[in-house]
């Protein structure tokens, strides 16, 4: 038994209720909900994310906190109440942000994200990490994602709160979000109790497919299969699926996910001139290791067919190559 513990899961649980309850139902909630609507999330989803509203001001949940007799520096301690700098007394830690409670795997809120209302930094502010939040643990939405987990044996990857959102409306429900960390190792072995495949479905841009591609030696060192969800004009997710709708986004991104290997292909890609001879071989030099790695022939096969297509070269010349470099790496391990 922990009584502080259980103590903090209380007020974690009263607060996601009182934010939720202010957002829908209060004055103060008004800008939120305009905010949320804008943004295309409906009804539905705020109910069955349990979004809420924590109001611009001081000390809204310190004097609901006190009314139910908590004690307030053990709730700042649990990340719920900020301490002025000058002194002693306590003041809310999230003001004038949207709330999504993040929950762990039975559901109980642990942690809240706060996001700004439009512009301003930062963009979100987390709850701090103790030993009821612990980031790198912690996937959002596995809650209600598990039973689709469960059932498709696949879990959907995403970089943000907004990506799960809108792609639970959109009929997928087996997404999972990072807390804006990196996936960790303990993440991907978690993912690996439920499931046996996994999409990873980032931001479009730059640092998203960046962030892609570290998750695959992740992910597949834990034993998963993983595909990779590619969105192009550097749309995220949810900006995908406002622009397009769900059905697009189920068809053409998700079933469109494709292997690691041609997801290193086009991201290697980017780097080359194709045009010039001199980006052609630097290219090739790049890739064929990949290739050239893969167990199965028939892979192999393949991606240097799609490769000698796409660069104007022989089939015959590529597989050489390849197949010279893979009696190398076969002697050197
Ligand atoms: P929206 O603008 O609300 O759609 O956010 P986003 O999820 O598209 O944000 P972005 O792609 O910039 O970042 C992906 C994720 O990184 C977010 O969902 C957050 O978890 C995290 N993140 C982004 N900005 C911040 C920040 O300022 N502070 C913290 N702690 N996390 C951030
Ligand atoms: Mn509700
Ligand atoms: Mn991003
Ligand atoms: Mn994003
Ligand atoms: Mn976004």
């Amino acid at each position: 038994p922990n009584p502080e513990r259980d103590r903090l899961l209380q007020a974690y649980e009263w607060t996601a209720k009182f934010y939720h309850f202010l957002l829908k139902n209060t004055e103060h909630g008004k800008a939120a909900m305009d905010y949320l609507r804008s943004r295309g999330f409906n009804d539905k989803a705020i109910d069955q994310f349990q979004i809420g509203y924590a109001p611009d001001r001081w000390d809204t949940l310190v004097q609901f906190l006190t009314k139910r007799s908590f004690d307030l520096a053990e709730m700042e301690k649990g990340g719920l109440l900020s301490k002025r700098s000058d002194g002693e007394d306590y003041l809310d830690r999230f003001r004038g942000r949207v709330i999504f409670p993040i929950s762990e795997r039975n559901g109980k809120v642990i942690a809240f994200a706060g996001r700004v209302l439009g512009d301003g930094q930062p963009k979100y502010l987390n709850s701090p990490e103790s030993k009821l939040f612990n980031k790198s643990r912690i996937l959002y939405n596995l809650h209600l994602a598990k039973p689709s987990i469960r059932k498709l044996r696949q879990i959907v990857l995403f970089e943000g709160y907004g990506d799960v959102i809108s792609a639970w409306e959109a009929g997928v429900q087996n997404g999972v979000a990072t807390m804006g960390t990196s996936l960790t190792e303990s993440h991907a072995a978690m993912m690996k109790t439920m499931a046996d495949e996994v999409v990873v479905c980032y931001d479009g841009d730059r640092a998203g497919q960046a962030a892609a591609m570290k998750t695959i030696p992740l992910l597949e060192g834990v034993g998963l299969r993983v595909k990779i969800a590619v969105i192009n004009e550097g749309l995220d997710p949810d900006e995908f699926i406002k622009k397009n709708g769900g059905d697009r986004f189920k068809r053409q991104i998700i079933d469109g996910a494709v292997s690691t290997t041609k997801f290193k292909l086009i991201y290697l890609k980017k780097n080359h001139i194709l045009l010039e001879e001199d980006g052609k071989i630097a290219y090739t030099k790049e890739v064929l290791p990949i290739i050239a790695a893969l167990p199965s022939s028939t892979e192999r096969e393949v991606y240097l067919k799609e490769l000698a297509t796409e660069l104007e070269l022989s089939f015959e010349s590529l597989k050489q190559d390849c197949n010279e470099l893979r009696q190398a790496m076969l002697k050197n391990t």
